[in-house]
């Protein structure tokens, strides 16, 4: 395997530091990591740099709500982030936060220079206004009725129910979501990338054949509508940084997001002597490749490389977007306890498992990836526990009962283990192409060819016959040298595990190249237990503890809300409440959020569409009683029309809850 050494660049998107780690993040930081710890393992110069995004209008909320400091808020959760991506044998190089000094640098530098390029613009535009507040909302903090199909509470850019996208002005009665008052329009100037100007550079950079196709086919749509210029500037009060020679206007945190990246490759640079201008320099021969959810595709692959290529660095190699996780097949919940903190994790289970599971169901695309709780069992004890770690169980109690730890001085057959090495390069293609699950089927498919040559030649057998110790020694020299095999091949996967190994193998398993020439003659260490089975218990204790953990805690996109504007009595009394019975309810395919609901109302049935299908199961809802609006005016949806609403509260997602009677209350009793 003579191949020339790369230089590469990998990163994470950036969390954000209003909130702890869940295991949708650890998706990706797994997939990167892998990828890090997989090029390493090729010989290659690979650096994993990253940090936390650290600015915004939901971090100087939740600081706030908190009664401390966005400062204070950052540098708990940089601490608190960075100790579960250790615990999880995150192998980054850096780890900065975007609100530093190098970053103020980079940011500054890049808008210098597009400025020189004449590609910003300013102009004053209107935006909503939140005057007890005294702040500019972003559309993420506004919310009313969608435009097109009339759901309401809806965020202001786009409908969670049709999936259209809209301006916050076009939605019907908006709200701001941090004081629940109506917002105005004010009057402000704002800077703007003129992102049409990199129409044509994108778009070479699009088709430069690494880039998945489901992103370059993203890319096309956004092409073909037009690429609207982008609005950097944010106004006060807001936590970033400022823009250089304004009073009060901010870069908006995607200005400086991704630019951390970059600056948090600079101080790793500046640390361990790394030439940075060479390695962003538009002609460079490193590479970077950054991983990413595929919800920020579009900050990544126009916004990101227009700002590179306007103020003269390098683009990205490829970005690399992966899909959502769910868990047992459904949305991360709350409710159901499904929505689990990293931490909470780790305080019950090895993190080597959740890596392997995860690297064995990962492919190239962007499809999702379903933690399956039950099938997470089932793999890692099966795979890891029975397949692999099995082989050098089965074999190391013999070699240092009847030969001291002493393997053998030669394979009783070369060719089973020249097999296994002839996997790598597929293996490797696999890794690279970031194809896991292929490269789990590969390395689990040898595994199962190292039990068996175990099984046919029976070592346990032979021990008991006088006169067998060299062919018991041969046997389980071949063993552990297959085992070693697999154990180079799964150590990006299993970083924990593979040391664990390396040290009874008294070898390192860093290097692919090493397999070359087997282990021979040498004596290992006494066998430590690899990897114990996946306790089910385990398993309901983190359900357990999730459900405890985050009922109580704010969604971390929902700031405090104030209470909405008063009422008086006889505008409630307007409202007529009653008890309603579900009869039926069933998903709206073509909604995300809603489900059709069929309710009792003692003599008349009506049909309402309700936006929890992230909440419920529908079976789960038929029988039960709950309250209902049922003098709300009839609205058309693209799906029917719905005569009503349910009561339910909650932040929304899988955090809602619907609203129900104490028993004895009967379909058409009015609620007063
Ligand atoms: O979507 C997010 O969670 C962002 N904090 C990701 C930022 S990635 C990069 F641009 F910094
Ligand atoms: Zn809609």
């Amino acid at each position: 395997m003579s191949k020339q050494k790369r230089r590469i660049l990998v990163t994470s998107a950036l969390p954000y530091a209003n909130g702890a780690i869940h295991l949708g993040h650890m998706l990706e930081y797994i997939q990167t990591d892998i990828w890090a710890r997989f090029q390493r393992a090729q010989g290659h110069e690979c650096y994993f740099a990253w940090a936390d995004d650290a600015h915004g209008t939901p971090v100087m909320l939740r600081a706030q709500a908190e009664g401390i400091t966005p400062d204070e808020l950052i540098n708990r959760m940089n601490e608190e982030h960075q100790r579960d991506f250790r615990d999880f044998g995150l192998s980054y190089d850096n780890y900065a936060t975007t609100h530093d000094d190098v970053n103020r640098a980079c940011v500054e530098l890049i808008y210098e220079r597009l400025e020189e390029g004449d590609h910003i613009e300013r102009r004053s535009i209107s935006q909503f206004y939140d005057e007890q507040k005294g702040m500019f909302l972003p559309d993420r903090f506004i919310k009313g009725t969608c435009p097109k199909c009339k759901t309401p509470d809806q965020y202001g850019d786009s409908c969670e129910s049709c999936g259209s996208h809209y301006s916050p002005t076009d939605l019907i009665e908006p709200r701001s979501a941090v004081s629940g008052t109506a917002p105005v329009m004010r009057e402000s100037e704002h800077f703007f990338v003129l992102l049409s100007e990199f129409q044509i550079r994108l778009q070479n950079w699009m088709t430069s054949g690494l880039l998945q196709p489901e992103v370059v086919n993203k890319m096309q749509e956004w092409f073909d509508d037009g690429l609207r210029d982008w609005d950097i500037s944010r106004d006060e009060p807001y936590f970033g940084f400022k823009i250089p020679g304004t009073d009060d206007k901010y870069f908006y945190v995607w200005v400086d997001a991704p630019i951390g990246y970059m600056a948090s490759f600079k101080e790793l640079s500046a640390r361990i002597g790394l030439d940075f201008d060479d390695w962003w320099n538009p002609d460079t021969d490193t590479e970077m490749y950054n991983f990413v959810g595929k919800d920020i595709i579009y900050f990544h692959t126009l916004f990101w490389p227009a700002m590179l290529m306007g103020a003269g660095f390098r683009p990205p190699t490829a970005v690399f977007a992966h899909g959502f996780l769910t868990v047992d097949g459904a949305k991360m919940s709350k409710s159901r306890g499904t929505f689990i903190e990293a931490r909470t994790y780790l305080n019950h289970l090895n993190p080597d498992y959740l890596r392997y599971y995860f690297c064995a169901r990962l492919g190239s695309g962007l499809g999702d990836i379903d933690l399956n709780l039950e099938d997470f069992v089932f793999r890692v004890n099966s795979d890891m526990v029975g397949k692999v770690v099995n082989i050098a169980s089965r074999c190391a109690g013999f070699i240092h009962g009847g030969s001291d730890g002493r393997l053998a001085s030669e394979l009783p057959e070369p060719e089973l283990y020249q097999r296994f090495v002839d996997e790598r390069e597929l293996i490797a293609e696999d890794f690279e192409q970031r194809n896991y699950q292929s490269a789990i089927r590969r390395i689990m498919a040898l595994a199962d060819e190292g039990n068996r040559y175990i099984d046919e030649h029976k070592p346990w057998q032979l021990n008991k016959q006088e006169g067998q110790e060299d062919k018991v020694q041969a046997i389980c020299t071949q063993g552990i040298n297959l085992f070693r095999v697999l154990m180079t091949y799964l150590a990006p996967v299993v970083p924990f595990t593979a040391e664990t190994a390396a040290n009874f193998l008294g070898q390192s398993l860093d290097q692919w190249s090493d397999l070359d020439r087997p282990m021979l003659d040498v004596t290992i260490n006494k066998f430590l237990p690899l990897m114990t089975r996946v306790d089910p218990v385990k398993i309901e204790a983190v359900i357990a503890d999730s459900k405890e953990n985050l009922q109580a805690a704010e969604s971390p996109e929902a700031p405090a809300l104030d209470l909405a504007d008063e009422i008086t009595i006889e505008d409630f009394l307007k409202v007529d409440l009653r008890v309603a019975k579900i009869i039926d309810a069933k998903a709206v395919p073509e909604a995300n959020k809603l489900l059709q609901l069929t309710l009792d109302l003692g003599g008349e049935t009506r049909n309402v569409f309700a936006g929890i299908k992230s909440a419920y199961e529908p079976a789960d809802l038929v029988g039960r009683h709950t309250v209902m609006v049922a003098n709300l005016k009839p609205r058309k949806m693209r799906f029917g029309v719905s005569e009503g609403m349910v009561l339910a509260a909650g932040p929304g997602g899988s955090d809602l809850f619907v609203l129900s009677p104490d028993e004895g209350a009967v379909p058409g009793m009015r609620v007063t």
